[in-house]
């Protein structure tokens, strides 16, 4: 790894550090809340490498500390699945698998229908998970290195999950599968975070209402407290990840857990502020984005209670998301999407 020598600017949004790299100095660039822990290395390694610490961390955990996933999305997964035309053999492709979800929702919508299905994670531990819970799956074949999927595709149909948001250069990464994706194929992308959300004014404004009334009914039950004393015994992964990183030299002074914790959901945001600074998704942003390559044929936003989950919510509250879901459509904090590459196209639902 290269050594930093100095840093050169700081204009309270970005510094640059020159780096010994060989010859040349190289001009890093960071986003200030990130540029004061002094990264060592430039940013889109130092995101996918903060992403590999945490990940190797968290594969243990992952299901049991994200039941969102399996509450919401089952249903959602089986209404994409359902969109996708009547072929028979499909080659799947599942990038960024994690433990598995969405091979999972794939298989038990058609399992009859998948020849050949690769999941793919640069994360060996999550990967492990995923073999694990595919255990007995003849299609499937596992991959943490991504020279390989070249001589395992091509693929026709790309399956993503809750990933998106953890890639710092998204265009640079969807770009690279084309070689390996069919000019028919189409891709199932689940579970992203949407700025929509945060641009809405009514929903700002509903989350805050419910954070407020989650915070006094969680101190009144006690909850607080036993969640709390739950949590110091627990492994943390973002504390663990920011402990390695360190140790690592990735940083020259220690970042904190929220630190971490924003380099890992690199494109997650969390209020009005950090949209207006260009966190997060929108859907019909990237339809322009995408455009040359892939039509967005169709989209769900759901999560109008932000980060909180339905099981958090009383009936009234859910009943005011519910509300909010038919007012405002396509401005939950999430969407799922389903993208057709080439000249295949069906008819948009909600998009
Ligand atoms: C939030 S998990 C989602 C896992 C699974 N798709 C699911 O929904 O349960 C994100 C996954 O993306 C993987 N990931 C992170 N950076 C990646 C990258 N640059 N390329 C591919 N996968 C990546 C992580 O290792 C992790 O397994």
């Amino acid at each position: 790894m290269a050594t930093p020598e100095k840093v050169l600017i700081t204009d309270g949004r970005e510094i640059g550090v020159a780096q010994r790299s060989g010859q040349a100095p190289v001009l890093l660039e960071f986003p200030a809340w990130l540029a004061k822990f002094e990264p060592q290395i430039p940013l889109t390694p130092l995101v996918e490498q903060i992403n590999n610490i945490y990940h190797s961390f968290d594969a243990t955990i992952y299901d049991r500390e994200h039941p969102e996933i399996h509450e919401l999305l089952p249903s959602i997964w089986a209404e994409m699945i359902s969109i996708l035309p009547p072929r028979t053999g499909w080659r799947v492709l599942d990038f960024g698998c994690g433990t598995g979800f969405e091979s999972i929702q794939l298989l038990r919508a058609l399992s009859d229908r998948v020849r050949k299905l690769v999941c793919y994670d640069p994360s060996k531990e999550m990967l492990g998970q995923c073999r694990s819970q595919l255990r007995g799956v003849p299609a499937a074949l596992f991959s943490s290195r991504f020279e390989e999927l070249e001589n395992l595709g091509p693929f026709d149909l790309l399956l993503t999950n809750s990933l998106l948001h953890h890639l710092p250069e998204i265009r640079r990464t969807m770009d690279s599968l084309l070689p390996i994706l069919t000019s028919d194929s189409i891709w199932l992308a689940g579970h992203e975070p949407s700025a929509r959300f945060y641009r809405n004014d009514r929903c700002v404004r509903f989350l805050g209402q419910f954070a407020q009334h989650h915070k006094w009914s969680r101190f009144f039950k006690g909850k607080s407290y036993i969640s709390k004393l739950r949590n110091t015994f627990r492994p943390n992964p973002v504390h663990a990840t920011a402990e390695a990183a360190f140790r690592r030299g990735l940083f020259k002074k220690k970042p904190s857990s929220l630190i971490i914790a924003r380099i890992v959901d690199f494109h997650v945001p969390h209020s009005v502020d950090e949209v207006a600074d260009g966190r997060g998704f929108d859907f019909e942003q990237m339809r322009v984005d995408f455009a040359k390559d892939w039509q967005l044929s169709w989209v769900k936003t759901y999560s109008f209670l932000g980060p909180f989950k339905p099981s958090d919510a009383p009936k009234r509250w859910l009943r005011r998301s519910h509300e909010l879901a038919e007012r405002y459509p396509n401005d939950g904090a999430n969407f799922c999407a389903v993208w057709f590459r080439g000249r295949f196209k069906i008819e948009s639902q909600t998009a």
